[in-house]
């Protein structure tokens, strides 16, 4: 299992905040990461790419415009905005425009940063922050959001005082970039629940990381497993990450076995029908509930699945209808009824867990399935095609 996307991007962004040279390691092989290399070189750092090892030497004075063609490729750039604010006291970050999965706004990000005492509105398509001084605070989110915890995060370890970010995110990836920001000479407390107390410090110092295991991935195959009659074990992600989803699976009926760097999910015969409720960690992964739709599709029974964390994630669901799963949404709710069999049809993804989703699915449906846009599933998993066919999926990549 290679390391985590949603932690990776952010560990990257972290090299900004400590002059010098940076080195990551078990950097997953996925197109966010080259992407997110780019961001940080048009900042003045130098990145080299080898294996799975970043290397980033990050500049006494980086540049504070990350411009859009940089940005515009993949959202989670935007989480260079905290560093920035804190070693450049300015950050100027192209917006990076609209989703498929619902709108992603940063009010959240900007009223922590202004609490911090900097200034930041929208300007020519940019989000713009800017600060004299930063200094401790007292910020309460409305949500737990993952992004703003961590751009609120990474401007706070650099202010004066002591922050207090309440209502935070509690997600393994936020863990692990405070692993690493107190590793580079941060002081944060409380990190994997939801307060953390930061100290301010004057400097951060470069250090070594290495990125934890991908747990949505991780899930994804097991998932596989549950909707296939399959058998996968997983190395190399931490299962207490997986709770709850595995949980889940054991409810459809899988066996599931738990070793301390891994898990193995059994499966025989159909699922069962299971209910998913998405939500911020420690619930069920809002990434994961495509799969989720994807295992209900072919469970036996009805699954009832509410979407409580992104407002148009259901919208893949007409492709899994396509598909001929019996499958009907009103509002953040849908009411999937297993079906014995799905049929194949051309289906096309419209984001990275979608898209992932999908391909299960044909797995799983008579005939040949083809599933277009293949390309977001690329920004997100490291050799899908190959690892499902090592699983036994009958899969192949069409270059078209
Ligand atoms: C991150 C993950 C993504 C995951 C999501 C939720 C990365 C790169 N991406 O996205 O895979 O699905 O967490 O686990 O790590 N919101 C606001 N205002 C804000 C910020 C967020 O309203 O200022 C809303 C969003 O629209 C969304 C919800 O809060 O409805 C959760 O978003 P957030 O946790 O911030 O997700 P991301 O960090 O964008």
């Amino acid at each position: 299992m290679g390391g985590a996307k949603n932690s990776v991007l952010k560990l990257m962004a972290a090299a900004l905040l400590a002059e010098g040279t940076t080195v990551i390691s078990n950097c997953p092989d996925i197109l966010d990461v080259p992407l997110m290399a780019d961001v940080l070189r048009g900042l003045g750092c130098e990145v080299v790419l080898d294996g799975d090892v970043a290397t980033i030497t990050t500049p006494a004075q980086p540049k504070y415009h990350a411009d859009f063609e940089a940005v515009r490729q993949f959202r989670a750039s935007v989480c260079v905005l905290g560093p920035l604010v804190a070693r450049c006291r300015k950050a100027v970050v192209a917006l990076p425009g609209g989703d498929a999965i619902g709108s992603r706004p940063l009010d959240m990000h900007q009223s922590g940063l202004r609490l911090l005492g900097a200034r930041s509105e929208i300007e020519h398509g940019c989000v713009v922050a800017e600060a004299d001084d930063l200094h401790g605070a007292n910020i309460r989110l409305a949500f737990p959001s993952v992004g703003a915890t961590e751009n609120i995060l990474m401007a706070a370890v650099l202010a004066k005082g002591e922050t207090v970010i309440d209502n935070a995110a509690r997600e393994p990836e936020i863990v692990d970039l405070c692993t690493m920001l107190n590793r580079m000479g941060a002081k944060i407390a409380g990190a994997g629940s939801t307060t953390l107390t930061i100290r301010g410090v004057e400097r951060l110092e470069p250090t070594s990381h290495r990125v934890i295991g991908d747990r949505i991935v991780a899930a994804t195959w097991g998932i596989a497993a549950a909707m296939t009659g399959g058998d996968v074990t997983v190395h190399g992600v931490n299962p207490k990450h997986l709770t709850l989803v595995l949980d889940k699976l054991r409810s459809a009926g899988s066996r599931i076995t738990v070793a301390p760097n891994g898990f193995r999910v059994e499966q025989d015969g159909r699922p069962q029908a299971v209910n998913f409720a998405t939500l911020p960690y420690p619930g069920f992964p809002t990434d994961l509930q495509p799969m989720a739709i994807g295992l209900a599709a072919v469970a036996e029974g009805t699954s009832m699945i509410t979407e409580n964390v992104f407002e148009a994630r259901f919208r893949f669901v007409e492709e899994m209808i396509r598909l001929g799963a019996d499958a009907r949404t009103d509002g953040h709710h849908a009411v999937v009824r297993g079906v014995a069999e799905l049929s194949s049809a051309p289906v096309w993804s419209s984001d990275i867990r979608a898209g992932a989703g999908l391909v299960l699915a044909g797995l799983v449906a008579d005939g040949v399935t083809e599933v277009h846009d293949v390309f977001h599933i690329d920004r997100g998993y490291p050799r899908f095609v190959e690892d499902l066919s090592g699983l036994g999926g009958d899969i192949r990549r069409v270059n078209d």
